[in-house]
């Protein structure tokens, strides 16, 4: 072994320039001096070049450094086996989205052939991760860069370009990596980077370089289609294609067993309108892993998992899918991670799962029959041959229950925990294929960014920064899937808007948990997703945006501390909120809203820019809203008089926001603290939902409300939360019932100068309604403009939100339907019928006939609306799920 380290560097050596010059002279002298130099080289590498320690290189630096997690990445000069024309190079601009400067923000560029080399033990397995940022880098072009990479006479990437792959799945940078089989008898890998001749100026480069040796965790895997015929996996030299912790959170490379591998998030990858429900089982002390080792999956993966619901009705009408975005003519190896933590017989959930359209199990999934208890996990590989043909082309992996004549299960439903695919290199040892070209949808996603965000360019960085975090895999077309799934999702907001478009980071949200309802939360336990989900702001950025905290710049003052305008960017407006340093609620409330807003984007909710954390101040820095809360254009001295048509679209414009929270993420979100004054205005007039430092996230299976001590403003408090102190979604619904009266009325949630039956807006308003002289209390500005088929579909509504029991109030899906149409009644008469009548900026078209609508049955609307939506069967399956967790 030492014999071969030494002659491996002895190689190295002869390859340098200087080891061609011992020709003539003192040849003895001269190899003193090798030999000299080989010893010394030898104490130097002692720490590296052991061939069964990861090996972490951050490409061009000068120095070595740590990434975010804490990782180790050193130089890369010691791996350099021909250098070429090669030179270490800087970004010029850390693009926002990066999640860490290392080892990004260098890189290593040649246009000549370079390669590097790296002790290897032959026996083991390889993770191989190139890391690219196609930054912007001086005096090279970075669009002009296509190169190859072969490693170990494998071709991993061929005519790349790293520029093109980026855009086309909208990310920063792009992670690849490989697995490499144990290579017999070699000890060393050399990477062979080389410019492509095609292009003029062409050149390679790299960021970063990770080696880690794993174990061989690659089985036989069963051909799908041919039960009788199976994939060695054991020699497969592959591609990640995904990684999936399927119902949970982004695992970051750290957290993972020391494999330092990534887990993402499965949303993305979920196709069609039924996505299932996920849940999640981290009570267990520890799984029973049998023989199966540790390294297969940690235990975050197995658990949470998706399963397909309860009811039967349900279950039975659709698949549960996830698709993938794959190169032809290669097979692909898919992982399914599963463990069963709720049944514990045999027949209790029993399905089949079928990979790219064919049965890959079949004589059904069951897991507890694999593992024979519960708690335990487990994984099956299957392998399938993808087509040749134009292009990428889609793999679906979907589950379904099995109910096929007498073994009907006890349960319709199934279960994943996790998923993982692999592309295996062909039989000329390649992997690479083409670049991707960015598809349709992702086109227009992109043009619909601009339409909202064109103002400034970094501003579109700031805001849309995730876009690098998920999929970091390089699967294309994950966004045409979030699309897809959006859309059969919400048949009615048809013309789309940017509402969805939102990131793949949307639910990267490990950490939410610790941050909420901690008591002793500090601002280091921001989870690093939702630090690097919005941009980080200096202390004295902030001071100068703000002209140091001038006074004359506070536009607010709530329980957080003061609010600012300020300018960024030159000249780009903001709002910052600093944090009062004092309040612990602060340092809560601050984290809380960091965490949810870096997740969240739409177009009702009010857009977080960054943060800034800095010597103990805190402040966060949103979009700025030109015409301010809703409440000061209502009442107290407002300036001008809104019009019934104008408070509709903004009340529809705030239940949008509102809605998204509750079904639209991840997980169900509770505002806890919806009021006309969180309720904020843009220049246009659009109105969204700010102010989530009390916001909670709510139920995720079982339990069907949150706990917790009573919070929110007195005047818009759910009766129901106050007694039972028990949150749920319609606590929000109350709320904003509160509001839309507050609209009608223009008058507070609470008057106490008025006569004491009239102190509570809710409880005036209710007892009006029950007396029918409702028209009494109406803002006298706009009384006369009310229709009054309008009038009673809006009161109607109003009043059952106030409800007393949460049950019988509207969800906020009943409740915008109903705010919608009663924006129709009130405009249809009024000229064209669809209100096209000029200013209908802040609302959407709705997408409905009139005619199709029950109206005594709201409840159906998902049924009854005719869309020009063809997914009939999701949209039916759809509506089913909406009733069963609307409830
Ligand atoms: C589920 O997928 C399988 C395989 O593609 C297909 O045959 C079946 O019709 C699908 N079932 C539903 C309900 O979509």
């Amino acid at each position: 072994m030492h014999f071969l380290k030494k002659q491996f560097l002895i190689q190295i050596f002869l390859h340098t320039p200087f080891a061609t010059m011992h020709i003539d002279c003192h040849v003895k002298y001269y190899y003193t001096i090798i030999y000299i130099t080989i010893l010394f080289l030898n104490v130097l590498k002692l720490s590296f070049s052991d061939p069964n320690v990861a090996i972490s290189i951050d490409c061009g630096a000068t120095i070595e450094g740590k990434d975010i997690d804490g990782r180790k990445w050193e130089m890369d000069t010691k791996y350099i086996l021909s250098p070429g024309d090669s030179q270490p190079v800087k970004a010029q601009f850390q693009d926002p989205a990066l999640l860490s400067d290392i080892p990004y923000m260098t890189a290593r560029v040649s246009k000549s052939e370079m390669t590097y080399k790296f002790p290897i033990n032959s026996t083991s397995r390889y993770f191989l991760r190139l890391h690219f940022y196609p930054g912007s880098y001086p005096s090279f072009n970075i669009e002009k860069s296509y190169f190859s990479v072969t490693v170990a006479g494998f071709t991993v990437l061929n005519n790349f370009s790293a520029a093109v792959t980026a855009e086309a799945l909208t990310q920063a940078y792009i992670i690849k990596e490989y697995s490499f089989a144990p290579l017999d008898g070699i000890d060393s890998l050399e990477l062979k980077f080389k410019a492509s001749y095609k292009y003029d100026g062409s050149f390679a480069f790299v960021n970063g370089i990770e080696l880690v040796p794993t174990p061989n965790f690659l089985d036989s895997a069963v051909l799908v289609g041919f039960s009788d015929q199976s994939l060695d996996g054991k020699t497969a030299t592959t591609e990640t294609v995904a990684r999936l912790n399927v119902g949970g959170n982004y695992i970051p490379p750290t957290n993972d067993s020391g494999l330092l591998r990534t887990w993402y998030d499965d949303t993305p990858y979920l196709f069609g309108a039924g996505v299932g429900v996920t849940s999640s089982d981290n009570k267990t002390v520890g799984l029973d892993y049998r023989d199966m080792p540790k390294y297969i999956a940690p235990k975050t993966v197995y658990d949470t998992w998706r399963s397909m619901g309860p009811d039967p009705n349900v279950t039975l009408n659709f698949n549960l899918t996830w698709t993938f975005s794959v190169d032809p003519s290669f097979t692909y190896i898919v992982r399914l991670h599963f463990c069963e933590h709720v049944y514990s017989k045999v027949n209790q959930r029993l399905f089949n799962v079928y990979i790219y359209n064919q049965t890959a199990t079949p004589s059904g999934a069951d897991v507890i029959a694999w593992t024979g208890a519960k708690d335990v996990p487990v994984y099956k590989d299957f392998a399938v041959n993808v087509q040749t043909g134009e292009g990428q082309q889609e793999v679906l992996v979907a589950l379904h229950p099995r109910d096929i004549g007498a073994e009907k299960p006890e349960f319709y439903d199934a279960i994943l925990n996790g998923l993982e695919v692999f592309k295996v290199s062909d039989g000329n040892k390649n992997l690479a294929g083409p670049n991707p070209s960015p598809s349709e949808a992702l086109a227009k996603a992109e043009q619909e960014k601009r339409k909202n965000f064109s103002k400034d360019v970094t501003r579109i960085n700031a805001i849309w920064p995730a876009s690098g975090v998920a999929a970091a895999f390089g699967l294309a077309t994950v966004l045409a899937v979030v699309l897809y799934k959006k859309k059969s999702r919400m048949p009615r907001s048809k013309s789309g808007t940017s509402s969805w478009l939102p990131l793949y980071g949307n639910s990267h949200s490990s950490g939410m948990k610790s941050t909420i309802g901690g008591n002793s939360v500090a601002c280091a336990q921001l989870s690093t997703e939702a630090a690097a989900n919005c941009r980080h702001f200096t202390l004295a950025e902030i001071r100068k945006a703000t002209k140091n905290f001038d006074e004359s710049n506070v536009i607010g003052v709530g329980g957080f501390g003061k609010v600012y305008k300020g300018v960024i960017d030159g000249n780009f407006k903001v709002a910052i909120k600093k944090s009062n340093p004092s309040s612990e609620q602060g340092v809560n409330e601050f984290v809380t809203e960091i965490e949810m807003l870096s997740k969240l984007r739409h177009k009702h909710l009010v857009s977080l820019i960054g943060y800034c954390e800095e010597n103990g101040e805190m402040a966060l820095v949103y979009d700025f809203m030109a015409h301010g809360t809703l409440r000061e254009h209502l009442y107290k001295g407002n300036k001008i008089n809104l019009t019934w048509k104008q408070r509709l679209e903004m009340l529809i414009g705030a239940a949008k926001g509102l809605h998204y929270l509750h079904t639209g993420a991840k997980y169900t979100i509770i505002h806890r603290d919806v009021k006309t004054t969180n309720i904020l205005l843009d220049e246009n007039w659009v109105a969204k939902i700010s102010d989530f430092g009390l916001s909670k996230t709510g139920p995720e299976t079982n339990q069907h409300h949150v706990s917790t001590v009573v919070k929110g403003s007195f005047g818009y408090l759910d009766p129901e939360y106050f007694r039972r102190q028990q949150l749920t979604e319609k606590s929000d619904v109350y709320s904003f019932g509160v509001v839309l009266f507050e609209i009608l009325c223009a008058r507070p949630a609470l008057n106490p100068s008025l006569p004491k039956e009239q102190v509570s807006l809710a409880d005036w308003a209710r007892s009006s309604v029950r007396k029918g002289n409702i028209e009494e209390i109406i803002d006298p500005n706009i009384k006369g403009t009310i229709k009054p088929e309008c009038l009673k579909k809006f009161v109607d509504t109003a009043f059952k939100c106030l409800s007393d029991h949460g049950i019988d109030r509207p969800s906020m899906s009943d409740l915008l339907w109903n705010l919608e149409f009663s924006l129709q009644l009130q405009e249809s008469g009024d000229g064209p019928k669809g209100g096209s009548s000029g200013r209908n900026t802040a609302s959407d078209n709705i997408n409905m006939h009139l005619s199709t609508l029950n109206l005594d049955d709201d409840e159906d609307y998902t049924e009854s609306v005719s869309s020009s939506n063809n997914q009939n069967s999701s949209t039916a399956i759809f509506s089913q799920i909406v009733h069963q967790t609307g409830r």
